[in-house]
């Protein structure tokens, strides 16, 4: 059934004009990205201009420390607030008390990790998932290992790239469910609110990796079921570093290792020095970016440009896409009869179309798949992609496999 004018999808698809979004990523035309074709944004997404802009000007402030004393101070302090309250609307959350930001989305999970495993003992389980990126699964395992916790293992349908069902790995021991909202080797997008009900039903935390999803789709933390959320701005236009979003009662209850001179408020408390107030500028304009492009339209371009892609990749010979996901992101795993996907990689980057390949520290997903640690060549779709970007990745494919 085609949308009717009404239809929310509809309208995203008929405003969103991606000639003028790409206008904003100067690296599309200067500089050594240049006229490439980039298909690694599940890497990193380029940067729009008025981001970069907002990084310099907080350089060129003078800022030292927030406080209320001097005009730099309170513009620190008013930068970081900003940055807060965008990331409290950007996740979902609301409540920009509830917003901690470290250095990468890594980091955060360790930190994360190591305190809520203080509470758990021999007999107690986790459980993580055989799709997640090992940013949430690595530091769960040592922290599990740590505390004499078990790890119960949610694998998934070779196939589909579909998880399975998580009911017969809860039970009253279950004290956390660590899970993507979206693979950044599959583009599967797992249902949270369902797999959150059901290890909320056993008293379990909910721990969402939003790291690949937050460019694609809007973030919804409450409707996820999330009790921490965590995910990373140069994700999502934004600058290099990790974002977690937990409830301010959640955060009081947690007591990371800090300095005895350090504030013990929430969410000061979990971010260890001083903050990096250049790039909090930077993912305040990373967030108005998203909402002006509106995560709703971004996502409907993205998937209309991912029918075409994957339409053009069933007509070509000697490839194969991993997994068909009910849901999914615009990220799309391939490998090739015949030829190593690093191979193919490298003949595409002769020609100006950038997609990398490798596990993507997916490696419990790439080993699920029976790709080992190589992995395959990954294409990623972004806000700033347009069918000239696709359809020159196609043409470059069909020449690399038939040489
Ligand atoms: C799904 C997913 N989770 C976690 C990470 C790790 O994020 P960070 O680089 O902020 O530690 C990545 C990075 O690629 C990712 O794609």
């Amino acid at each position: 059934m085609s949308p009717g004018p009404d239809d929310p999808d509809n309208m995203a698809v008929m405003t969103y004009d991606v000639a003028a979004v790409r206008k904003e990523f100067p690296a599309l035309v200067e500089g050594p990205s240049a006229g490439l074709a980039r298909f690694d944004g599940p890497g990193g997404s380029l940067t729009p201009a008025s981001v970069a802009d907002a990084v310099a000007t907080a350089m060129r402030s003078g800022l030292c420390q927030r406080g209320s004393l001097t005009a730099p101070d309170r513009l620190a302090d008013e930068i970081t607030l900003g940055a807060r309250a965008a990331m409290a609307r950007f996740t979902g959350l609301g409540d920009p008390r509830g917003i901690v930001f470290g250095r990468s989305m890594t980091a955060i999970t360790m930190d994360v990790a190591r305190i809520l495993a203080r509470e758990w003992g021999p007999g107690d389980e986790i459980v993580l998932t055989r799709l997640d990126h090992d940013g949430d699964v690595r530091p769960w395992v040592i922290a599990a290992e740590r505390a004499g916790a078990t790890v119960r293992w949610l694998g998934f349908d070779t196939t589909t790239c579909e998880l399975d069902d998580i009911a017969p790995l809860l039970s009253e021991r279950t004290r956390l469910v660590a899970v993507t909202a979206a693979s950044n080797l599959l583009g599967t997008r797992p249902d949270l609110p369902a797999i959150s009900a059901a290890a909320h039903a056993v008293d379990a935390l909910m721990y969402v990796d939003a790291v690949h999803l937050a460019p694609h789709a809007p973030l919804d933390f409450h409707g996820f079921g999330a009790d921490f959320l965590v995910c990373s701005p140069y994700k999502f236009f934004g600058p290099h570093l990790g974002v977690l979003a937990s409830t301010p009662e959640r955060l009081e209850s947690m007591h990371p290792d800090k300095l005895l001179p350090s504030t013990n408020v929430v969410p000061e408390r979990f971010e260890l020095g001083t903050l990096p107030y250049e790039l909090l500028a930077g993912v305040r304009a990373a967030v108005e970016v998203a909402e002006s492009l509106g995560m709703s339209a971004v996502e409907s371009h993205e998937r209309a440009l991912m029918a075409r892609l994957l339409e053009g990749l069933g007509a070509l010979e000697r490839v194969t896409v991993h997994g068909r996901p009910a849901r999914r992101t615009p990220t799309a795993l391939l490998t090739f009869d015949g030829i190593d996907a690093h191979e193919v990689s490298a003949s595409l980057a002769e020609r100006g179309v950038v997609a990398p390949a490798d596990n993507f520290y997916a490696l419990e997903a790439s080993r699920h798949l029976g790709l080992g640690d190589e992995g395959g060549m990954r294409v990623g779709l972004s806000a700033y992609t347009d069918e000239t970007d696709v359809d020159r990745l196609l043409v470059a494919l069909g020449d690399a496999l038939s040489r």
